[in-house]
């Protein structure tokens, strides 16, 4: 689909679908016979997530008008945003549309373009991958996007959405699909001159005494693998770290879980993908940054070989840690990558998980939980998360919360108690990080919904381009 934006006349635009996006009160800036009938007939008031399409409208050289609702200028939501690039982009679907025009108003600022080229990106996704029979939508018409070269930051957006849309689909495959294995692989996919991408294996991982990490796979036939991408793109300068946790399958191991809805626990490896889906988009926009990339991918099963809770492990930096409980596995895998990214020297690091179900008690599915040692990095990305609409919500750490770590046998213990539960599994996490600049976000509640509608959500890929593109200049 061409996507552009209509010049000064309008009228004589010839395209398949015009699009006239509109906040409430907000008239158009070029002359529409047909908006004003439509106003006094009440068919249109721009209310968030409202739309009208008119057909062949009078005096427009366009095939169609859509009318799109954004609700007030002044609270332009993610929500409503959504709606307006679904509507379109179920329109273009719909029609077979090859050609849409946006007209110009003067709330559509470069902000805005970059959000709906976004979620003309998010739209167009569907999983497809393991249905046998089932007839699907095709929506082929969008998979290709061009804007003209100053709809740049249209472009800029729908780069991103295609990052997340990776993250996605990682995180609907099945596990039987998804292993540790074929998520590593997915780095070497990753194209770019500047993009270097190593996978390690269990021996390799042996040799750096990384033994956290390889108890959490210790119970599983898939072996665990480390990928790391080293992106070298950037001036001479300490490369920015992000570390995901990748657990294709998280039973709990001998601690196991509960039967109901465990299914949804193939995603516990969204951090990993939201990193592969951060750097497909990162090299795919070239981003002039040195970004070294780390996932941590391992399966966590119960089985005649799995870690016990009791077993004590010592882990890369050389701390040893009791396993209280074996379903506490993410910080298992992600303390070892942590240690391993600080060879790099990087000037940040910024971890994602789906760490604790304490998350989603504590700020349910709308805010993504940030901690970590730094509160001008804290800063950047709570505002990154902002402009993206992609939000986060900070949660504090301190030395009273990092005591309920002690351990009678171990320089800790992998659980903290009941309390507090995503606060304590962020203290583990800053027993690894030394004096780096660090943040970590527990994307448990936002990574992807339940219900009707299941599915990833590819959050937080906006808010981490979004950090990343301004880190670029
Ligand atoms: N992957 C889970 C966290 C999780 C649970 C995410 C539900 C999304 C939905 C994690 O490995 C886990 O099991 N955490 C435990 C920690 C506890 C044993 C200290 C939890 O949250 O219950
Ligand atoms: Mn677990
Ligand atoms: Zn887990």
């Amino acid at each position: 689909m061409l996507f552009d934006l209509c010049p000064a006349a309008l009228s004589d635009h010839a395209t398949d679908l015009l699009v006239v996006a509109l906040h409430t009160d907000e008239a158009p800036a070029i002359d529409i016979p047909a908006y004003a009938q439509c106003v006094q007939n009440g068919d249109f008031t721009g209310k968030a997530g409202t739309q009208l399409m008119i057909p062949a409208p009078a005096g427009l050289s366009a095939k169609r008008l859509l009318l799109v609702g954004l609700g007030e200028a002044d609270k332009l939501s993610a929500k409503a945003l959504d709606k307006a690039a679904k509507a379109i982009a179920g329109e273009a679907v719909k029609k077979g549309i090859l050609r849409a025009t946006l007209a110009p108003q003067a709330t559509l600022d470069e902000g805005f373009m970059r959000q709906l080229g976004l979620h003309l990106g998010l739209g167009a996704y569907q999983y497809r991958e393991t249905f046998g029979t089932k007839e699907l939508p095709d929506a082929s018409v969008l998979a290709k996007f061009d804007v003209p070269a100053h709809l740049n930051e249209a472009k800029t957006g729908h780069e991103i959405a295609q990052g997340a849309n990776l993250t996605r689909e990682l995180g609907n495959l099945p596990a039987n699909t998804c292993t540790p294995t074929y998520l590593a692989a997915q780095a070497k996919q990753l194209d770019h001159a500047n993009l270097n991408v190593e996978v390690l294996g269990e021996d390799e991982m042996r040799q750096l005494g990384m033994h956290s990490l390889l108890s959490v796979g210790h119970g599983s036939d898939e072996p665990s693998q480390l990928a790391v991408m080293r992106f070298n793109n950037g001036a001479d300068e300490a490369p920015i770290a992000l570390v995901g946790k990748g657990i294709t399958f998280d039973t709990g191991g001998i601690s196991i879980k509960p039967g109901a809805g465990m299914d949804e626990m193939k995603y516990d490896m969204c951090g990993a993908a939201t990193v592969l889906g951060v750097m497909k988009a990162a090299v795919a926009l070239d981003l002039p940054l040195n970004i070294v990339a780390v996932i941590a991918c391992a399966e966590n099963m119960p089985s005649g070989r799995a870690t016990k809770p009791g077993d004590v492990v010592t882990s890369m930096s050389g701390q040893t840690i009791e396993i209280l409980n074996t379903d506490a596995e993410g910080r298992l895998v992600l303390c070892d990558a942590l240690t391993y990214v600080q060879q790099d020297k990087p000037s940040c690091i910024v971890d994602m998980a789906t760490l604790t179900g304490a998350c989603i008690i504590a700020l349910g599915h709308h805010n993504t939980g940030l901690l970590g040692n730094d509160d001008e990095l804290a800063d950047q990305l709570l505002a990154a998360g902002q402009d993206a609409m992609d939000t986060a919500w900070r949660l504090p750490i301190s030395e009273e919360y990092d005591k309920q770590l002690d351990s009678n046998f171990a320089d800790m213990g992998n659980i903290g108690g009941r309390d507090a539960g995503t606060i304590t599994a962020a203290c583990f996490l800053s027993r690894f990080v030394n004096d780096t600049p660090w943040a970590h976000l527990d994307i448990a509640g936002t990574a992807w919904v339940s219900g009707k509608a299941k599915g990833a959500t590819g959050r937080p890929v906006p808010l981490l381009m979004n950090w990343l593109l301004k880190r670029a200049g």
